[in-house]
């Protein structure tokens, strides 16, 4: 079982921060679905200092969908500890601090994967929050800058000397994006490393993908994120039904969250992506898909989705 701090999860598997996905419907299914806990989408510090209105809007929480991490994404000490207390009093179970992000508008401000290249600025970001927020901290990284500066496991002993509760290691560079394969060897050197939990990360597709990395290196729990996208049952042992009904159920029920917690008429689009990906790559779905990306409004989409049409 897979505890951190005084949490304990019912399932070792966790829905991976994924911004425009990781939102309350998604985090919603995929705790029904099996998940031990879900990560929001990564939150600007200064979004929530400055108390935007769409960056408040990402921290939406029911109890029902507990227990939840927020995730935070910044490089500056100050801002991010004011915004962890910001983010802290919407009632979330953990914060999760970014410092895996690749993306270059990230990365070009010291925020996300920048601060395995700065672990002091990362150790001062880390023990400027521990000090003023009492809810665990974790913290998602990646193996290190590029393949010549491996650094996650002597990071990460940093990071748990500093009060992180656990760690979740994407075990690829930052220089590699999202290219190549991840190196499962890295998961098994944090995990030797540091005390605390330690969350794998990287390329698993199915439950049974996900039970190899805990036994291959010895990790406490697996986060998935691309394989969880329109297949909410890799949180379950059985994985993705055959029968396209069943599909359509799922879609269906993903839907209807949508409709209960975001203006859904107003992310159409948003809406055909993540109910395309339900039919990607299965036969004979390209007439749906394509029905799916044509809707006009959302009752079409819905009419698509009538699992009486099948
Ligand atoms: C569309 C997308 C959005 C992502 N957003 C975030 C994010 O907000 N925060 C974060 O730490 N990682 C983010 N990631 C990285 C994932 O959390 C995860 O580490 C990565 O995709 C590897 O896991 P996977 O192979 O299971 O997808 C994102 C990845 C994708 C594909």
């Amino acid at each position: 079982m897979l505890h951190i701090n005084h949490l304990s999860f019912a399932s070792p598997f966790v829905l991976a921060p994924l911004a425009g996905y990781s939102d309350l419907p998604f985090r919603l299914l995929c705790r029904q679905f099996g998940a031990g806990y879900c990560v929001s989408e990564m939150i600007s510090c200064h979004g929530l200092v400055y108390q935007q209105e769409n960056t408040l809007r990402m921290l939406a929480s029911i109890a029902k969908e507990r227990p939840v991490a927020f995730q935070l994404f910044g490089a500056d000490p100050e801002v991010m500890a004011d915004a962890a207390e910001i983010m802290a009093s919407f009632g979330p179970d953990m914060l999760d601090i970014n410092m895996g992000c690749p993306v270059r508008k990230v990365t070009k401000r010291g925020a996300g994967a920048a601060l395995m290249a700065d672990p002091r600025l990362a150790e001062a970001i880390l023990t400027r929050i521990v000090s003023r927020v009492s809810l665990p901290i974790t913290v998602k990284i990646r193996a290190g800058k590029d393949s010549h500066s491996i650094n996650a496991p002597a990071f990460a002993r940093m990071l748990e000397e500093s009060g992180a509760s656990a760690i979740t290691v994407h075990a690829r560079t930052w220089s590699q994006g999202f290219s190549g394969h991840i190196d499962k060897d890295i998961i098994s050197q944090v995990k030797k490393a540091v005390s605390i939990p330690v969350i794998g990360n990287g390329d698993v597709l199915s439950y049974q993908e996900g039970r190899q990395m805990l036994e291959q290196t010895g990790c406490d729990g697996v986060m998935i994120g691309r394989g969880a996208l329109g297949n909410p049952w890799v949180f379950q042992q059985a994985g993705r039904p055959d029968a396209l009904g069943e599909i359509v159920a799922g879609a269906h029920a993903h839907l209807a969250l949508i409709e209960q917690f975001l203006p859904a008429e107003k992310i159409l689009g948003y809406i055909k992506n993540h109910m395309s990906r339900y039919f990607k790559g299965l036969p004979g779905s390209s007439a749906l898909r394509q029905a799916i990306f044509t809707a006009p409004n959302l009752a079409s989409v819905k009419q698509q989705l009538e699992p009486v049409r099948l």
